[in-house]
């Protein structure tokens, strides 16, 4: 049985479709499914992708988006739940009904350029008015704190000395898209674990945490593949 997903997202869903394709793309291999996408933007482009495939795509007024969440995934069946771009807080019974069943994706390395107000090109923003080298994506366990639940997985992305916040979040959504669907596959396999001791552990993972700093999307895939234990070394 796949694991049933439920993405909360507030923009235009690209982490969304990406996510699809992946899952599409392993077939009957995969262990998940988006059962239902929910936005607080009632024009989110995430609504449209949802509908566009009949998965369920629910707008949440203040509500909904409050005490109203956690019978809302309830109702779905939902085992994990996916933030993609969601940009309100989570409420704190959902972040502890669904404890370790909760992740995010940030566009810069956590603990670094995150938290309230970063968020977009905020981020990028931030990280050329500091000098940065190296910035990159973060997936991480939500908990009822913006962007500071236990990180999972990451991947740098250097900044070139001519990038603009536009160029640096264009390659950092590039990563992104590589990234958060294989974590949620990981996920979803029971590979990437949150302890009771609030340390995550990856137990199948070939070369625990390791990565190379490469541009080839190929190599980059088969590599955060075997930090998550998907594939082999
Ligand atoms: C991504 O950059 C993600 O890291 C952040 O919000 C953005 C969402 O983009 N949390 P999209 O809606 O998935 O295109």
């Amino acid at each position: 049985m796949t694991k049933r997903l439920a993405v909360l997202a507030s923009g235009g869903g690209s982490n969304l479709q990406a996510l699809l394709d992946y899952l599409d793309a392993l077939g009957d291999a995969r262990a998940a499914s988006v059962e239902l996408v929910a936005s607080d933007r009632a024009t989110a482009g995430a609504l449209d992708r949802a509908r566009a495939r009949g998965i369920a795509a629910v707008p949440l007024d203040a509500a909904k988006r409050g005490e109203g969440l956690l019978p809302l995934l309830q109702q779905h069946g939902v085992e994990f739940v996916i933030l993609a771009g969601y940009l309100r807080l989570v409420p704190r019974d959902v972040t502890t009904a669904y404890r370790g069943r909760v992740v995010n994706i940030h566009p810069a390395l956590l603990p670094a350029f995150g938290g309230p107000g970063m968020y977009g090109v905020r981020v990028h923003q931030a990280v050329l008015a500091h000098g940065a080298r190296i910035t990159g994506a973060t997936v991480h366990f939500v908990d009822e704190v913006y962007d500071r639940g236990p990180i999972i997985a990451q991947w740098p992305v250097p900044v070139r000395s001519d990038d603009t916040p536009e160029t640096l979040a264009h390659r950092v959504l590039e990563v992104e898209h590589l990234l958060y669907p294989r974590v949620i596959e990981a996920l979803a396999r029971g590979h990437v674990i949150l302890r009771d001791d609030n340390r995550v552990a990856v137990p199948e993972a070939g070369v625990c945490g390791q990565f190379a700093l490469d541009d080839d999307a190929a190599a980059a895939g088969s590599a955060i593949d075997r930090m998550l234990g998907l594939r082999r070394p």
